[in-house]
């Protein structure tokens, strides 16, 4: 949960429980689901940007992945493989601080964590709904960086959300991601930018690699 209040998530006033009725009876009646995307897609609607929980571990991005330049895949070792981009286990931490500062109080739940095998209770800060599917792999690979979806995260002490997550977002991108594109060795670059005009660059990119993202509600409620 995001403390956002979910409530003001679902357009449907009774919550989720309806969704899959929802999504049966428009996927059995086209019709009404190019209404409801067209509905939902053209509804501007934020939810939970400037998110910002407080972590058990004042662990700084800032100066982690800014400052020391340590890549996104040290720790994030999933991301280019999975659906999921892996939160580092304490080990990853300790390869440090075994060493330095390794008497930091502010590293106290590390080293208790460390000794006791209980992982650190990191506080999730993006969170989709269920009933949305998404996958990290399907994007780095083909070329959107972490900064288009995350921010400058090399620049924020405290991870925050900066976009909405709504599904007129993702839909955005999916209809004309061409602006959203770049090489995939750069995409954990933060400072990246296109040598030429971002979006015809994009659209070379895009040919090139034949690079189609669906809209498609199996794409993403599955
Ligand atoms: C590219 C991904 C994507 C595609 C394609 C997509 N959705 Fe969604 N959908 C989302 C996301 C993300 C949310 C959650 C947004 C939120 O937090 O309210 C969502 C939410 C919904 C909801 C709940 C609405 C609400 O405001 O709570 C419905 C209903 C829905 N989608 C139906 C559809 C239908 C029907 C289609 C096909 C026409 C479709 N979706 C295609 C990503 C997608
Ligand atoms: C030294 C390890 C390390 C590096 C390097 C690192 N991260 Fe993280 N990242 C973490 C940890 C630990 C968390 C969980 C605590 C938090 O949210 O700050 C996290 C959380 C995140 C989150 C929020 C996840 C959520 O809960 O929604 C994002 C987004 C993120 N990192 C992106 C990045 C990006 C982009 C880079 C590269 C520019 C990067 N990280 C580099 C360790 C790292
Ligand atoms: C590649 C080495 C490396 C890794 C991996 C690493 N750190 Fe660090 N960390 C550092 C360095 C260097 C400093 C700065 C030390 C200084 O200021 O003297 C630092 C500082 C810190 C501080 C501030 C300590 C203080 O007393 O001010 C915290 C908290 C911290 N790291 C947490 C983490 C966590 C949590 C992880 C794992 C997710 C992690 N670090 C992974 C190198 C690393
Ligand atoms: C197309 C948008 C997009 C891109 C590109 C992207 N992320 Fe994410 N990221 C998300 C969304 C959406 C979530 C929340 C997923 C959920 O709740 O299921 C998320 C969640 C995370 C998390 C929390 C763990 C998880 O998987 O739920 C981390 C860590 C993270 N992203 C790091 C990264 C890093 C590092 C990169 C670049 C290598 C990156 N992301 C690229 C959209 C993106
Ligand atoms: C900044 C652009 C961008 C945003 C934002 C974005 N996507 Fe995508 N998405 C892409 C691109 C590009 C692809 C790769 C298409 C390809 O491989 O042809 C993709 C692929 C996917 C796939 C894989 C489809 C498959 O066939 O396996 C899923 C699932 C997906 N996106 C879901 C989402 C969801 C859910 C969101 C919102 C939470 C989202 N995307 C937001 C650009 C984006």
């Amino acid at each position: 949960m995001n403390g956002n209040g979910s409530k003001g998530r679902f357009v449907f006033p009774r919550g989720a429980n309806l969704l899959r009725p929802v999504l049966g009876i428009s996927l059995a009646a086209v019709p009404a689901y190019l209404v409801l995307l067209v509905w939902l897609g053209g509804s501007p609607k934020t939810f939970a940007v400037g998110y910002q929980p407080e972590q058990p571990v004042p662990y700084s991005h800032a100066l982690h992945a800014g400052e020391l330049g340590i890549n996104c895949r040290y720790c994030h070792t999933s991301v280019e493989t999975a659906a999921k981009a892996a939160i580092p286990p304490t080990q990853t931490c300790m390869n440090c601080h075994a060493k330095i500062r390794a008497g930091s109080e502010k590293l106290i739940p590390i080293r208790e964590s460390f000794a006791t095998g209980m992982p650190v209770a990191w506080v999730k800060v993006h969170d989709l709904p269920q009933y949305v599917y998404f996958n990290h792999s399907a994007h780095v690979t083909r070329g959107v960086g972490c900064v288009e979806c995350h921010g400058r995260v090399d620049k924020m002490e405290v991870v925050k959300q900066v976009e909405t997550l709504s599904m007129s977002w993702c839909l955005d991108c999916h209809r004309d991601p061409d602006r959203h594109l770049r090489p995939p060795e750069a995409v954990t670059s933060m400072d990246w930018v296109a040598p030429e005009d971002p979006v015809k660059y994009g659209r070379r990119l895009r040919e090139a690699r034949n690079i189609n993202p669906s809209t498609d509600c199996y794409t993403c409620h599955r």
